[in-house]
């Protein structure tokens, strides 16, 4: 199946997701939840599958917007919960389109302090949890014979070591970027893009949970601390990644497969 050339849609066309199904994993908070608020703005029905109880997040997004925004628990680490989860979104959204992996974490620890379990713990969410995701969504997809969209959340640490302290979350979204090239090559005959985003540091419950630590560390404000350094002068807010993700859901990206786009605010740029 070959993509359709869209050269005479008008933008309002291309920027809807009217009559579309999305899943956000990781949709309760932070990124995800900015991700699921612009999708369901432009008219996706939306599905958050979260390890946090993400039924009031639902419930506020569907008030904010005026459509169909549902709360699952999903643990992406539990492959089974992740394709029951795919069936269910397909099933009570209608179809699916769109499937986010999002979920993601991102501790630190020391190398030389860095065990088994702590490097299992972070490439089962980050990258496990996002493999199992896109191919349970795919296999959806491809039965479908739609296409559809496949969005992955990388990081500035997947173009770079970003620090002492998180070879794992490094070696984790270093990866994400090579399964988005990968899935691309193989899903592109069913229509099916496959995007990532890395954005740089965002302001979210994750890294406010985590600055405090930083700080104690004697690292200073990690937030002020990017915001001196960064071309566009502060850190990313959530919706900053959002509007990017709304980009590679809509059909204004097309003719875009593969490719891992930064939302870094000039920081890989540096
Ligand atoms: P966050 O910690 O603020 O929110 C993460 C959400 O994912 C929470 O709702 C949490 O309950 C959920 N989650 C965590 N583990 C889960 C699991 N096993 N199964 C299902 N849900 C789970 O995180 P944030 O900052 O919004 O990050 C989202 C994604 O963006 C992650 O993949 C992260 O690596 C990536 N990212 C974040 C950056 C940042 O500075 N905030 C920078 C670059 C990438």
């Amino acid at each position: 199946m070959s993509v359709p050339d869209l050269s005479e849609r008008r933008v309002g066309e291309l920027t809807s997701l009217a009559g579309r199904g999305a899943v956000v994993t990781g949709g309760a908070m932070g990124i995800g939840y900015a991700i699921a608020r612009r999708l369901a703005e432009a008219g996706a029905s939306v599905l958050l599958a979260d390890v946090s109880d993400p039924k009031e997040p639902a419930r506020t997004l569907s008030a904010e917007t005026g459509g169909t925004v549902i709360g699952a628990h999903l643990d992406v680490t539990d492959g089974a919960a992740i394709t029951s989860t795919a069936q269910g979104a397909e099933r009570d959204l209608g179809r699916l389109d769109i499937w986010v992996n999002n979920a993601g974490i991102y501790p630190s620890t020391p190398l030389l302090d860095l065990t088994d379990d702590d490097w299992d713990r972070v490439l089962d969410v980050n990258l496990r949890g996002s493999f199992i995701g896109a191919r349970e969504a795919a296999r959806l997809m491809v039965r479908a014979g739609r296409g559809g969209v496949i969005i992955n959340l990388a990081s500035t640490a997947g173009f770079k070591a970003s620090g002492p302290g998180v070879a794992h979350y490094v070696s984790s979204k270093h990866a994400v970027i090579g399964l988005t090239k990968s899935l691309a090559v193989e899903l592109g005959p069913y229509g099916i893009r496959v995007l990532g985003i890395a954005p740089t540091l965002i302001e979210t419950p994750g890294i406010e949970a985590g600055r405090e630590a930083f700080r104690q560390a004697g690292l200073g404000d990690v937030i002020d601390s990017f915001a001196q350094r960064l071309p566009l002068g502060r850190v990313g807010v959530p919706d900053d990644v959002a509007r990017v993700a709304l980009f590679c859901a809509s059909d204004l990206a097309m003719f875009m497969t593969g490719s891992t786009l930064l939302a870094d605010g000039g920081d890989v740029a540096l």
